[in-house]
Protein backbone atom coordinates (compact mmCIF):
# COMPACT_ATOMS: atom_id res chain seq x y z
CA UNK A 1 0.00 0.00 0.00
CA UNK A 2 1.31 3.70 -1.02
CA UNK A 3 2.93 5.50 2.06
CA UNK A 4 0.75 8.07 3.20
CA UNK A 5 0.20 11.66 2.00
CA UNK A 6 -0.78 12.66 5.35
CA UNK A 7 1.27 15.55 6.73
CA UNK A 8 0.73 16.10 10.42
CA UNK A 9 2.49 17.36 13.49
CA UNK A 10 3.16 14.75 16.07
CA UNK A 11 2.09 15.60 19.68
CA UNK A 12 6.10 16.39 20.78
CA UNK A 13 5.88 19.51 19.15
CA UNK A 14 2.64 20.30 21.03
CA UNK A 15 4.21 19.70 24.18
CA UNK A 16 7.23 21.19 23.08
CA UNK A 17 4.92 24.03 23.19
CA UNK A 18 4.33 23.41 26.34
CA UNK A 19 8.11 23.30 27.56
CA UNK A 20 8.97 26.70 26.28
CA UNK A 21 6.49 28.10 29.17
CA UNK A 22 3.79 29.65 27.21
CA UNK A 23 1.83 31.09 30.50
CA UNK A 24 -1.63 30.98 28.70
CA UNK A 25 -1.56 27.22 27.44
CA UNK A 26 0.67 25.58 30.66
CA UNK A 27 -2.17 27.47 32.25
CA UNK A 28 -4.89 26.68 30.83
CA UNK A 29 -4.05 23.31 30.34
CA UNK A 30 -3.27 22.79 34.20
CA UNK A 31 -6.89 24.40 34.93
CA UNK A 32 -8.10 22.34 32.07
CA UNK A 33 -6.22 18.89 33.45
CA UNK A 34 -7.12 19.45 36.81
CA UNK A 35 -10.73 19.71 36.47
CA UNK A 36 -11.30 17.43 33.51
CA UNK A 37 -13.88 15.38 35.29
CA UNK A 38 -15.92 18.88 35.91
CA UNK A 39 -15.32 20.13 32.45
CA UNK A 40 -16.25 16.85 31.09
CA UNK A 41 -19.15 16.89 32.63
CA UNK A 42 -19.70 20.34 31.83
CA UNK A 43 -18.85 20.28 28.36
CA UNK A 44 -20.87 23.96 27.92
CA UNK A 45 -18.65 25.34 31.05
CA UNK A 46 -15.33 24.16 28.78
CA UNK A 47 -16.60 25.94 25.48
CA UNK A 48 -17.56 28.86 27.40
CA UNK A 49 -14.15 28.82 28.66
CA UNK A 50 -12.32 28.71 26.09
CA UNK A 51 -14.46 30.76 23.91
CA UNK A 52 -14.80 33.76 26.30
CA UNK A 53 -12.58 33.26 29.08
CA UNK A 54 -12.39 34.21 32.15
CA UNK A 55 -14.54 37.71 32.19
CA UNK A 56 -17.19 35.91 30.29
CA UNK A 57 -19.54 36.08 27.44
CA UNK A 58 -21.83 39.48 28.84
CA UNK A 59 -18.66 41.01 29.16
CA UNK A 60 -16.92 40.24 25.70
CA UNK A 61 -20.65 41.20 24.02
CA UNK A 62 -20.22 44.75 25.74
CA UNK A 63 -16.36 45.88 25.53
CA UNK A 64 -15.00 43.22 23.19
CA UNK A 65 -12.09 40.67 23.51
CA UNK A 66 -9.80 42.32 26.43
CA UNK A 67 -6.53 41.04 28.11
CA UNK A 68 -5.05 37.51 27.21
CA UNK A 69 -6.81 34.12 26.60
CA UNK A 70 -7.45 33.28 29.88
CA UNK A 71 -9.49 36.47 30.60
CA UNK A 72 -10.94 36.85 27.06
CA UNK A 73 -10.61 33.46 25.62
CA UNK A 74 -8.82 32.27 22.44
CA UNK A 75 -11.63 33.60 19.90
CA UNK A 76 -11.08 37.13 18.94
CA UNK A 77 -7.42 37.32 20.14
CA UNK A 78 -5.57 40.51 17.95
CA UNK A 79 -2.99 37.74 15.89
CA UNK A 80 -3.00 33.96 15.32
CA UNK A 81 -0.17 31.76 18.41
CA UNK A 82 1.45 29.00 17.03
CA UNK A 83 4.01 28.71 19.26
CA UNK A 84 6.51 27.85 16.24
CA UNK A 85 4.73 24.89 14.91
CA UNK A 86 2.69 25.85 11.95
CA UNK A 87 -1.11 25.12 12.29
CA UNK A 88 -2.19 21.61 11.89
CA UNK A 89 -4.35 19.05 13.56
CA UNK A 90 -1.55 16.32 15.11
CA UNK A 91 -1.60 12.58 14.20
CA UNK A 92 -2.52 11.45 17.68
CA UNK A 93 -5.58 13.70 17.15
CA UNK A 94 -6.69 11.72 14.46
CA UNK A 95 -5.96 8.46 16.07
CA UNK A 96 -7.98 9.29 18.86
CA UNK A 97 -10.76 10.73 17.05
CA UNK A 98 -11.01 7.09 15.48
CA UNK A 99 -14.72 6.63 16.86
CA UNK A 100 -16.25 4.44 14.78
CA UNK A 101 -17.65 2.24 17.97
CA UNK A 102 -20.03 4.85 18.30
CA UNK A 103 -21.87 3.85 15.02
CA UNK A 104 -24.59 2.15 15.28
CA UNK A 105 -25.93 -1.07 13.14
CA UNK A 106 -28.74 0.42 11.45
CA UNK A 107 -31.04 4.15 11.60
CA UNK A 108 -34.20 4.10 13.43
CA UNK A 109 -36.11 6.15 10.92
CA UNK A 110 -38.83 8.00 12.56
CA UNK A 111 -42.07 9.72 11.20
CA UNK A 112 -42.22 13.50 11.74
CA UNK A 113 -45.43 14.13 10.74
CA UNK A 114 -46.84 12.23 13.78
CA UNK A 115 -47.65 14.19 16.84
CA UNK A 116 -44.87 14.04 19.49
CA UNK A 117 -45.35 10.99 22.08
CA UNK A 118 -43.73 11.04 25.38
CA UNK A 119 -40.83 13.16 25.80
CA UNK A 120 -41.22 14.61 22.51
CA UNK A 121 -40.39 11.08 20.80
CA UNK A 122 -41.56 10.39 17.45
CA UNK A 123 -42.89 6.95 16.30
CA UNK A 124 -40.13 4.46 14.86
CA UNK A 125 -41.23 3.77 11.11
CA UNK A 126 -38.51 1.15 10.20
CA UNK A 127 -34.96 0.28 10.37
CA UNK A 128 -32.49 0.71 7.68
CA UNK A 129 -29.40 -1.05 7.69
CA UNK A 130 -25.64 1.36 7.86
CA UNK A 131 -25.19 -0.82 4.38
CA UNK A 132 -27.86 1.00 2.86
CA UNK A 133 -26.62 4.61 4.22
CA UNK A 134 -22.72 4.51 2.78
CA UNK A 135 -21.35 5.11 -0.93
CA UNK A 136 -23.62 5.11 -3.90
CA UNK A 137 -26.90 3.65 -2.42
CA UNK A 138 -26.78 5.35 0.63
CA UNK A 139 -26.57 8.94 -1.37
CA UNK A 140 -29.78 8.37 -2.67
CA UNK A 141 -31.39 6.61 0.10
CA UNK A 142 -30.52 9.86 1.93
CA UNK A 143 -31.88 12.05 -0.47
CA UNK A 144 -35.20 10.26 -0.59
CA UNK A 145 -35.33 10.69 3.28
CA UNK A 146 -34.77 14.21 3.61
CA UNK A 147 -32.66 15.83 5.97
CA UNK A 148 -35.15 16.64 8.68
CA UNK A 149 -36.19 13.55 9.09
CA UNK A 150 -32.88 12.53 9.38
CA UNK A 151 -31.62 14.74 11.87
CA UNK A 152 -34.47 13.98 14.13
CA UNK A 153 -34.22 10.25 13.49
CA UNK A 154 -30.72 10.76 14.42
CA UNK A 155 -31.15 12.71 18.06
CA UNK A 156 -33.36 10.51 19.06
CA UNK A 157 -30.93 7.34 18.67
CA UNK A 158 -28.50 6.78 21.00
CA UNK A 159 -24.71 6.19 19.91
CA UNK A 160 -23.05 2.87 20.58
CA UNK A 161 -20.15 2.89 23.32
CA UNK A 162 -16.27 3.34 22.97
CA UNK A 163 -15.25 -0.09 24.11
CA UNK A 164 -13.39 -3.48 22.51
CA UNK A 165 -16.13 -5.86 20.89
CA UNK A 166 -18.15 -3.28 19.69
CA UNK A 167 -16.94 -2.28 16.62
CA UNK A 168 -19.70 -2.69 13.75
CA UNK A 169 -19.37 -5.10 11.71
CA UNK A 170 -20.41 -3.89 8.62
CA UNK A 171 -17.76 -1.65 8.69
CA UNK A 172 -15.65 -4.85 8.13
CA UNK A 173 -16.41 -5.03 4.62
CA UNK A 174 -17.02 -1.63 2.71
CA UNK A 175 -17.53 -1.58 -0.70
CA UNK A 176 -15.23 1.09 -2.58
CA UNK A 177 -16.72 2.30 -5.54
CA UNK A 178 -14.73 3.96 -8.63
CA UNK A 179 -15.98 7.41 -9.56
CA UNK A 180 -17.77 5.83 -12.74
CA UNK A 181 -19.88 4.00 -9.66
CA UNK A 182 -18.31 0.61 -10.63
CA UNK A 183 -17.86 -1.30 -6.89
CA UNK A 184 -14.21 -1.87 -6.21
CA UNK A 185 -12.75 -5.52 -5.95
CA UNK A 186 -10.86 -4.75 -3.71
CA UNK A 187 -13.15 -4.59 -0.17
CA UNK A 188 -11.94 -2.69 3.17
CA UNK A 189 -11.81 -4.05 6.72
CA UNK A 190 -11.97 -0.73 8.46
CA UNK A 191 -11.20 -2.37 11.57
CA UNK A 192 -7.72 -3.63 10.52
CA UNK A 193 -6.61 -0.33 8.76
CA UNK A 194 -7.28 1.54 11.41
CA UNK A 195 -4.15 -0.34 12.94
CA UNK A 196 -2.63 -0.12 9.75
CA UNK A 197 -2.94 3.45 9.37
CA UNK A 198 -1.39 4.31 12.96
CA UNK A 199 1.14 2.02 12.55
CA UNK A 200 2.43 3.23 8.99
CA UNK A 201 2.00 6.79 10.04
CA UNK A 202 4.52 5.95 12.87
CA UNK A 203 1.67 6.74 15.51
CA UNK A 204 3.08 5.90 19.16
CA UNK A 205 1.94 3.07 20.46
CA UNK A 206 0.11 3.37 23.46
CA UNK A 207 2.31 3.67 26.55
CA UNK A 208 4.41 5.76 24.24
CA UNK A 209 1.52 7.91 23.68
CA UNK A 210 0.96 8.38 27.17
CA UNK A 211 4.58 9.48 27.98
CA UNK A 212 4.32 11.83 25.11
CA UNK A 213 1.79 13.42 26.88
CA UNK A 214 3.51 13.25 30.25
CA UNK A 215 1.00 10.72 31.70
CA UNK A 216 2.20 7.66 33.57
CA UNK A 217 2.85 4.24 31.33
CA UNK A 218 1.18 0.95 31.91
CA UNK A 219 3.53 -1.46 33.39
CA UNK A 220 1.22 -4.84 33.48
CA UNK A 221 -2.28 -5.33 31.78
CA UNK A 222 -3.85 -4.78 34.75
CA UNK A 223 -3.16 -1.31 35.16
CA UNK A 224 -4.92 -0.63 31.81
CA UNK A 225 -8.21 -2.58 32.55
CA UNK A 226 -10.10 -4.58 35.37
CA UNK A 227 -12.41 -6.65 32.63
CA UNK A 228 -10.13 -10.42 33.00
CA UNK A 229 -11.48 -11.11 29.55
CA UNK A 230 -9.76 -8.65 27.94
CA UNK A 231 -6.34 -9.16 29.57
CA UNK A 232 -6.64 -12.77 28.71
CA UNK A 233 -7.30 -11.84 25.27
CA UNK A 234 -4.34 -8.81 24.98
CA UNK A 235 -2.01 -11.27 26.60
CA UNK A 236 -3.19 -13.95 23.44
CA UNK A 237 -2.40 -11.45 20.95
CA UNK A 238 0.56 -9.28 22.51
CA UNK A 239 2.27 -11.64 24.94
CA UNK A 240 3.90 -10.02 28.11
CA UNK A 241 4.80 -6.81 26.17
CA UNK A 242 2.75 -4.18 27.24
CA UNK A 243 4.76 -1.71 25.02
CA UNK A 244 3.96 -3.33 21.99
CA UNK A 245 -0.22 -2.18 22.56
CA UNK A 246 -1.76 0.24 19.79
CA UNK A 247 -2.72 3.08 20.93
CA UNK A 248 -6.33 2.43 19.26
CA UNK A 249 -6.86 -0.67 21.42
CA UNK A 250 -5.78 0.83 24.84
CA UNK A 251 -7.81 3.29 23.68
CA UNK A 252 -10.69 1.32 23.93
CA UNK A 253 -9.67 -1.15 26.66
CA UNK A 254 -8.88 1.38 28.54
CA UNK A 255 -10.93 1.37 32.14
CA UNK A 256 -12.90 4.84 32.18
CA UNK A 257 -12.88 7.58 34.38
CA UNK A 258 -16.45 7.84 36.33
CA UNK A 259 -18.50 10.24 33.71
CA UNK A 260 -16.07 9.82 30.91
CA UNK A 261 -17.17 8.16 27.55
CA UNK A 262 -13.72 8.67 25.93
CA UNK A 263 -10.61 7.21 27.86
CA UNK A 264 -8.29 9.60 29.73
CA UNK A 265 -5.74 9.43 27.22
CA UNK A 266 -7.70 10.54 24.42
CA UNK A 267 -9.76 13.17 26.60
CA UNK A 268 -6.03 14.90 27.48
CA UNK A 269 -5.26 15.03 23.50
CA UNK A 270 -8.53 17.22 23.06
CA UNK A 271 -7.94 19.29 26.29
CA UNK A 272 -4.67 19.85 23.85
CA UNK A 273 -5.98 20.43 20.88
CA UNK A 274 -9.38 22.83 21.70
CA UNK A 275 -7.55 25.23 22.75
CA UNK A 276 -4.27 24.97 20.07
CA UNK A 277 -6.76 24.50 17.42
CA UNK A 278 -8.60 28.20 18.49
CA UNK A 279 -4.81 30.01 19.08
CA UNK A 280 -3.24 29.05 16.02
CA UNK A 281 -6.23 29.83 13.84
CA UNK A 282 -6.05 32.84 12.30
CA UNK A 283 -10.41 32.58 11.39
CA UNK A 284 -10.20 33.01 15.32
CA UNK A 285 -7.93 35.42 15.88
CA UNK A 286 -6.39 37.84 13.48
CA UNK A 287 -9.03 37.66 10.90
CA UNK A 288 -12.44 37.43 13.27
CA UNK A 289 -13.77 40.31 11.94
CA UNK A 290 -16.38 41.64 9.68
CA UNK A 291 -13.63 41.94 6.78
CA UNK A 292 -13.42 38.40 6.93
CA UNK A 293 -16.71 37.20 7.70
CA UNK A 294 -19.34 39.90 6.86
CA UNK A 295 -20.98 42.07 9.20
CA UNK A 296 -23.76 39.34 9.43
CA UNK A 297 -21.91 36.81 9.17
CA UNK A 298 -19.89 37.64 12.24
CA UNK A 299 -23.13 38.44 13.95
CA UNK A 300 -24.18 34.81 13.25
CA UNK A 301 -20.97 33.36 14.44
CA UNK A 302 -21.23 35.18 17.38
CA UNK A 303 -24.87 34.56 18.52
CA UNK A 304 -24.65 30.53 17.47
CA UNK A 305 -23.86 28.84 21.29
CA UNK A 306 -24.37 25.53 20.09
CA UNK A 307 -26.13 22.82 17.82
CA UNK A 308 -29.31 23.82 18.70
CA UNK A 309 -29.13 27.36 17.73
CA UNK A 310 -27.46 25.80 14.14
CA UNK A 311 -30.44 23.57 13.61
CA UNK A 312 -32.72 26.06 14.83
CA UNK A 313 -31.64 28.56 11.85
CA UNK A 314 -32.51 26.15 9.28
CA UNK A 315 -35.32 23.89 10.84
CA UNK A 316 -36.89 26.35 12.88
CA UNK A 317 -39.78 24.92 14.22
CA UNK A 318 -37.56 21.13 14.53
CA UNK A 319 -36.08 21.45 18.63
CA UNK A 320 -39.18 23.09 20.09
CA UNK A 321 -41.03 19.98 18.66
CA UNK A 322 -38.62 17.30 18.92
CA UNK A 323 -35.88 18.27 21.67
CA UNK A 324 -36.59 17.44 25.02
CA UNK A 325 -32.89 16.84 26.56
CA UNK A 326 -31.26 20.65 27.30
CA UNK A 327 -28.28 19.68 24.45
CA UNK A 328 -28.91 19.04 20.87
CA UNK A 329 -25.72 16.44 21.40
CA UNK A 330 -27.83 14.66 24.36
CA UNK A 331 -30.52 12.03 23.19
CA UNK A 332 -33.59 13.86 22.32
CA UNK A 333 -35.68 12.45 24.69
CA UNK A 334 -33.90 12.96 28.10
CA UNK A 335 -35.08 14.83 30.81
CA UNK A 336 -33.77 18.73 30.37
CA UNK A 337 -31.35 19.54 32.89
CA UNK A 338 -32.67 21.43 35.97
CA UNK A 339 -32.41 25.21 36.42
CA UNK A 340 -29.37 26.22 38.53
CA UNK A 341 -29.65 29.80 39.23
CA UNK A 342 -25.57 29.61 40.24
CA UNK A 343 -24.23 30.97 37.23
CA UNK A 344 -22.19 28.95 35.58
CA UNK A 345 -18.78 30.09 36.27
CA UNK A 346 -19.34 29.64 40.24
CA UNK A 347 -20.46 25.90 40.16
CA UNK A 348 -18.29 23.77 42.58
CA UNK A 349 -17.12 20.85 40.56
CA UNK A 350 -18.68 17.57 41.49
C1 LIG B 1 -21.05 6.19 7.93
C2 LIG B 1 -20.10 6.49 8.77
C3 LIG B 1 -18.61 6.33 8.52
C4 LIG B 1 -17.94 5.65 7.56
C5 LIG B 1 -18.52 4.80 6.41
C6 LIG B 1 -16.52 5.87 7.79
C7 LIG B 1 -15.51 5.33 7.01
C8 LIG B 1 -14.18 5.63 7.17
C9 LIG B 1 -13.12 5.09 6.34
C10 LIG B 1 -13.33 4.14 5.15
C11 LIG B 1 -11.94 5.59 6.82
C12 LIG B 1 -10.55 5.20 6.38
C13 LIG B 1 -9.87 6.05 5.39
C14 LIG B 1 -8.48 5.51 5.16
O1 LIG B 1 -7.66 5.50 6.07
O2 LIG B 1 -8.20 5.08 4.04
C15 LIG B 1 -12.26 6.44 7.95
C16 LIG B 1 -11.32 7.15 8.67
C17 LIG B 1 -11.61 7.88 9.79
N1 LIG B 1 -12.83 8.04 10.38
FE1 LIG B 1 -14.58 7.33 9.67
N2 LIG B 1 -16.37 6.65 8.90
C18 LIG B 1 -17.60 6.95 9.39
C19 LIG B 1 -17.88 7.71 10.52
C20 LIG B 1 -16.95 8.24 11.38
C21 LIG B 1 -17.22 8.87 12.65
C22 LIG B 1 -18.63 9.04 13.25
C23 LIG B 1 -16.02 9.27 13.17
C24 LIG B 1 -15.70 9.97 14.49
C25 LIG B 1 -16.54 10.30 15.42
C26 LIG B 1 -14.99 8.90 12.23
C27 LIG B 1 -13.64 9.16 12.39
C28 LIG B 1 -12.67 8.79 11.49
C29 LIG B 1 -11.27 9.19 11.63
C30 LIG B 1 -10.65 10.07 12.71
C31 LIG B 1 -10.59 8.61 10.55
C32 LIG B 1 -9.12 8.77 10.22
C33 LIG B 1 -8.98 9.95 9.31
C34 LIG B 1 -7.58 10.20 8.86
O3 LIG B 1 -6.81 9.26 8.74
O4 LIG B 1 -7.26 11.36 8.61
N3 LIG B 1 -15.59 8.28 11.15
N4 LIG B 1 -13.61 6.43 8.14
Amino acid sequence: MEKSKYQRKDIFSIMKMAQQFQVTFVIVGLVSLLCRPFLFKNTMLFVMLLRYGLLGKKFKDTFGHVGNAILGGFVGMKKAENHGVPYSLTEEFASVYRMHPLLPDSLHLRDITASPGQNKSPPIIKEIPMNDLIGLKGEKTLLEIGVAKQLVSMGHQACGSLELWNYPSWLRDLVPHNLDGTERSDHVDLAALEIYRDRERSVAKYNQFRRGLLMIPISKWEDLTNDKEVIKVLKEVYGDDVEELDVLVGLLAEKKIKGFAISETAFTIFLLMASRRLEGDRFFTSNFNEETYTKKGLEWVNTTESLKDVIDRHHPNMTHKWLNSSSAFSVWDLAPNKHNPIPIYFRIPS
